[in-house]
């Protein structure tokens, strides 16, 4: 299990970047949940449920922001869910640099992610991490006035779930009088009353989510592949040529991974933008690739020589390779064509 350590990230536009990790996210075709809590909730318990029902259904990820501690993570990863521990370094939320960063190295694929956010119902609610779906739980134990006593968690969260339901007959909670306060700060709120133990209300929780879920189910478009190849473009090292390129490198199940070229003072050491988004996308264990995107600043960048060979080591079929740049139509061309009779996997070895 990967463990990684988080520090708060250094911009103040943490709305500016949540927004683009959503969009991000949305188009690798991932749905990421924000579970918010007290401690001890019962937000473990309930993922493993989930987990459970859900995991040959949906390819589930849990990013678990703790404090210090990776006990939950090892509880989940115990299930067969990929998951990644991040250390917030005392911070008692996580942000959206924090949470982009974990999810950099998690190498979750495309399905349903659950960031288990750090347990405290004040902080999470005030920084946007970048999630589709804001979800509380709320636990019988805690008593049914929270809603009173912490607004705004009610007021940005898109579900509350009233978690551990089969100790109600234990405890003074009213889950209708729990209700009525968390509607009338946020009437959208949808409420599912649940146990995770006994599985009573977990299913209409997890038809939401699989709703949910389909909704980012949309493969990245072409044209948002040009974009991200444009973008990558930003990220450019090239203080020697000036001639920046960005690459977006598609995987068959419709994954990308983005790439810039970067310079070294030794000319020969430089790296292409291709051969830095294969490796992005080696390094989350990706083998195959169908298409890649190549943009410079104007007109066109063909790939060059070495960059033809390394792509041709990991094509699945023909790959298309698509240049162009902002004020250039983007045309294409097969691998095939690029490197006619090239040598490849299967030949000589
Ligand atoms: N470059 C690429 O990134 N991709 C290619 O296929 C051709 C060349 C970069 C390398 C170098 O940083 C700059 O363009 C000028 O050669």
């Amino acid at each position: 299990m990967k463990v990684i350590s988080l520090s708060r990230s250094v911009t103040d536009s943490n709305d500016r970047d949540a927004e683009k990790l959503r969009q991000a996210l949305k188009r690798q075709g991932v749905t990421l949940v924000n579970l918010m809590s007290s401690p001890g909730s019962g937000k473990t318990t309930l993922l493993s449920r989930i987990i459970r029902d859900m995991g040959d259904r949906v390819s589930i990820g849990v990013m678990e922001a703790d404090i210090a501690s990776d006990v939950d993570a090892k509880a989940i990863e115990q299930l067969g869910a990929k998951s990644i521990q991040a250390h917030t370094g005392g911070m008692c939320h996580m942000d959206a640099g924090m949470t982009k960063a974990a999810f950099d190295v998690a190498g979750f694929g495309r399905g349903l992610v659950f960031l288990e956010n750090v347990g405290n119902l004040i902080c999470p609610a005030e920084f946007d991490t970048g999630a589709h779906l804001n979800v509380m739980v709320l636990s019988v134990s805690e008593g049914d006035d929270k809603p009173l006593k912490y607004p705004l968690m009610f007021k940005t969260s898109d579900a509350l779930v009233i978690s551990k339901t089969d100790t109600l007959g234990y405890f003074d909670f009213d889950v209708e009088k729990a209700s009525r306060r968390a509607l009338a700060l946020n009437p959208e709120l949808k409420i599912f009353p649940v146990s995770a133990k006994t599985g009573e209300g977990m299913d209409a929780l997890e038809n939401w989510l699989a709703e949910k879920t389909k909704n980012n189910e949309a493969n990245m478009t072409h044209e948002d592949c040009i974009s991200l190849a444009i973008e990558a473009l930003e990220n450019s090292y090239s203080p020697y040529s000036h001639f920046r390129v960005g690459a977006c490198l598609v995987t068959p199940e419709g994954d990308v991974f983005t790439g810039a070229n970067f310079e070294n003072a030794s000319f020969g050491a430089t790296i292409c933008a291709e051969r830095c988004a294969v490796g992005n996308a080696i390094a989350h264990g990706k083998r195959s690739f169908s298409k890649i995107y190549i943009s410079c600043d104007s007109g066109y960048a063909w790939p060059c020589g070495i960059c033809r060979q390394v792509l041709n080591e990991f094509r699945s079929g023909d790959m298309e390779v698509w240049v162009g740049s902002k004020d250039s139509p983007w045309q294409m061309k097969k691998l095939s064509e690029l490197l006619p009779n090239g040598f490849g996997p299967g030949i000589g070895g």
